[in-house]
C-alpha cells in the first residue's frame, strides 16, 4: 500500500468544519518526500487543525488525505505508527527523567529488544540531551524540553514528521539548534511538516504554505513568495515613526506602510521616483530621519502585505 509513496503526504479538498467555523477549507496538498515544509499563517489559520488530520488523529469532514500511501481516516491506527508527531501544546511527564521520557514512547510505539537501547541512545545523541538523560524533564530548558519532545516523536523512525509550532516560546540560539536537528533529518530524508510562528525558520523551508481562513492564500519557495510583493520596498529609519507615517500617508505612489520597531518599510509603485519624494515630506514635516533607502522584502514583508490584503478584502464583505 505504501511502495513508492513512503514519505509523500497528499489531501485532495481536506475540510474540517466545527460548529462555528470553517478551520480548514478544502486544501489541495501534494508534498514530496524528504521536503520541508513550512505552514505560516495567523493565530486560528487553521494550521493545528490541518495538521492533526494529516497525523491522523482528527477525523476531516470533506476531503482526504494520504500520508506515506495510507488513508488518513480509514487507515488512521496503522497511520500513527508511520508518523511521528509533535503537538502545539505537547506534554512530557515532568517527574521522570529524560530517558525515562523516551522509554515512555518507546512502549507506545512497541519498540523493543536490542532496537530499543539502540534507538534511545542514538537519539539522545541526536537530540544533544545524552549529558541531560537523568535530569528530571520538569527541570529541564524551555530549549531542551522541546528537543526531548522531538526526541519522543522520533522513537518508532517515522519517514514523515509533523511539528506544530515545535519551537514557540524558546530563546534564538535554541531555535537554531533545533533547526539544526531537522537538517540532518532532512539530510537523512525524513518528510518534514512544520508550522511555525518564525520567518527565519520558515526561510529554511523548501517550500512554504501561506495559511489565512483555512485557506493556503499562496505556496512557493521562501525565495518565490518574496517576490509576490507588490511594488518596490523602501525603508526609512526614525525616532519618530508615527510622525513619519503621518507625513507619508497621503502622497501619491504609495500602495502600503508597516511599521517595525523604529523603521517604516514602505512599499511604493516605484522606488526611485517615489524615494525623493517621501525624503521631502518628512524633513519638511520635521521628522528626524536617516536616509531612505530602497531594500529588498523579505518573507515577512511579504506575509503581512499578502495577510493584509486578504483583510482588507475579507472586511468588504465577502467571506472566503
Ligand atoms: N476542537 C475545536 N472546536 C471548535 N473550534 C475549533 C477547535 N479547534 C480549533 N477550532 C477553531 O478552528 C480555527 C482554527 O484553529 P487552529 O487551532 O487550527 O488554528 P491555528 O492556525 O493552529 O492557530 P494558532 O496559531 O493559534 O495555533 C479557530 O477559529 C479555532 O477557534
Ligand atoms: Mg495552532
Amino acid at each position: 500500500m505504501a511502495g513508492d509513496n513512503v514519505g509523500r503526504i497528499e489531501t485532495i479538498g481536506l475540510t474540517k468544519r466545527f460548529k462555528k467555523v470553517e478551520a480548514v477549507r478544502n486544501l489541495d496538498l501534494d508534498i514530496a518526500q524528504g521536503e520541508i515544509y513550512g505552514l505560516i499563517g495567523p493565530d486560528g489559520a487553521g494550521k493545528t487543525t490541518t495538521i492533526r488530520m494529516l497525523a491522523g488523529v482528527m477525523k476531516p469532514t470533506a476531503g482526504k488525505a494520504s500520508v506515506s500511501g495510507f488513508d488518513t481516516t480509514r487507515q488512521a491506527e496503522r497511520l500513527r505508527h508511520q508518523v511521528g508527531y509533535m503537538a502545539q501544546r505537547f506534554s512530557l511527564y515532568a517527574d521522570l527523567s529524560v530517558r525515562e521520557n523516551i522509554e515512555f514512547y518507546a512502549d507506545i510505539f512497541g519498540v523493543r529488544g536490542a532496537e530499543r537501547n539502540q534507538q534511545i541512545e542514538r537519539l539522545l545523541h541526536f537530540a544533544r540531551l545524552e549529558e541531560f538523560q537523568d535530569r528530571s524533564a520538569g527541570l529541564l530548558s524551555g530549549g531542551m524540553k522541546k528537543k526531548l519532545g522531538l526526541a519522543c516523536a522520533l522513537i518508532h523512525r517515522p519517514r514523515v514528521l509533523f511539528l506544530d509550532e515545535p519551537t514557540n516560546g524558546v530563546d534564538p540560539i535554541s531555535r537554531r539548534e533545533f533547526w539544526d536537528i531537522l537538517g540532518d533529518l532532512h539530510i537523512a530524508g525524513v518528510t518534514i511538516f512544520v508550522s511555525t510562528a518564525y520567518m527565519d525558520e520558515a526561510e529554511r523551508c523548501s517550500r512554504v504554505g501561506l495559511m489565512f481562513q483555512g485557506h493556503i492564500i499562496c505556496q512557493g519557495s521562501p525565495a518565490e513568495l518574496r517576490h509576490l510583493v507588490r511594488g518596490d520596498l523602501l525603508a526609512l529609519v526614525t525616532q519618530d515613526t508615527v510622525k513619519a507615517q503621518a507625513a507619508v500617508a497621503s502622497l501619491p505612489g504609495i500602495l502600503e506602510v508597516q511599521v517595525y520597531g523604529d523603521r517604516l518599510h514602505l512599499f511604493v509603485d516605484n522606488g526611485s521616483r517615489r524615494m525623493p519624494e517621501i525624503d521631502a515630506a518628512v524633513r519638511s514635516a520635521g521628522v528626524q530621519v536617516g536616509q531612505v533607502r530602497q531594500v529588498q522584502p523579505q518573507l515577512e514583508d511579504a506575509f503581512i502585505s499578502l495577510i493584509s490584503h486578504q483583510e482588507m478584502g475579507s472586511a468588504g464583505g465577502e467571506n472566503g
